[in-house]
């Protein structure tokens, strides 16, 4: 099977920032383990995450509360080995992040130990000092608005975020914020298309959307969940890649062609 490591670039957030000038759109996906990474890798994929979507995925736990700083690195070191030019972000976990001078030793710690090149942390402009200490200390930062799962317990469960005018307005206001406090990338999670488009157009970062549109720069998506590997229900947002072929490599070879095409996500995988 032919791939595009050979001739790809390494991705950086420079790269990231032309392609979003150029209007070329950035592939995403999750990964926990070497050998997925790899499989990534050749498909393609521009940049991976090592979420804390892992509790959840590998650990069987209901929401993403219980993972630590431990598991993160972990996950974080065995990704890195399968990869060659994606680009590396690692979640900073629940309460890992408290203080800037946490935030910064935790982030230091994947960067330093684990191979991460960039980390991203949930949080509205209440984050802006801690995105800008990790910025000041050579920490590249992806902010992550509307959905936020580690608030699950205080917003009352997994919902669509922004939908009401005030909230739209704090969400575009926070991005905003975030972005002057030296974020390097945005991820918006469960926005509707017309926010999520106008965040998007917006900011000069590089913005990711996961049930946010074809109209972010860029698209991620849980691994397992479009291998069709799930322990629940898959979420609206997502699609399942690996139906109708041949296996897993060509499953997250689609994928990539679909974001990339602009094919996904579809109507059907939006929230207005
Ligand atoms: O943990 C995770 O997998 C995430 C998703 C939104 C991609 O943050």
């Amino acid at each position: 099977m032919s791939t595009q490591t050979d001739t790809r670039k390494t991705i950086t957030i420079r790269r990231l920032a032309e392609m979003k000038q150029a209007k070329e759109k950035i592939a995403c996906l999750t990964a926990y383990d070497a050998s997925f990474a790899l499989m990534l890798e050749k498909a393609g994929v521009d940049v991976v995450l090592v979420g804390d979507s892992l509790g959840m995925v590998i650990q069987g736990e209901e929401t993403t509360l219980p993972v630590t700083i431990e598991d993160m690195l972990y996950h974080t070191q065995c990704v890195a080995k399968g990869l060659e030019n994606a680009l590396l972000i690692t979640d900073m976990p629940f309460l890992s992040f408290t203080s800037e001078q946490e935030a910064v030793l935790n982030a230091g710690l994947f960067m330093k130990q684990g191979g991460a090149h960039m980390v991203k942390l949930e949080g509205g402009v209440d984050q802006a000092d801690t995105v800008s200490a990790l910025s000041r200390n050579g920490i590249p930062v992806c902010a992550h608005l509307g959905l936020q799962p580690q608030y699950v317990h205080k917003i009352g469960g997994y919902r669509v975020q922004g939908r009401e005018g005030a909230a739209a307005e704090q969400m575009l206001s926070d991005a905003l914020t975030l972005q002057q406090a030296g974020a390097d990338m945005m991820l918006l999670e469960c926005v509707p298309e017309l926010l999520a488009r106008e965040i998007t157009a917006a900011l000069d970062i590089p913005v990711i959307g996961i049930g946010a549109s074809a109209g972010c720069d860029g698209q991620i998506l849980v691994l397992y969940d479009i291998l069709d590997i799930s322990l629940g229900m898959r979420p609206k947002f997502s699609k399942n890649f690996i139906s109708g072929c041949d296996g897993i490599q060509q499953a997250i070879q689609r994928y990539v062609a679909a974001v990339k095409s602009g094919e996904f996500p579809g109507d059907e995988h939006v929230f207005r």
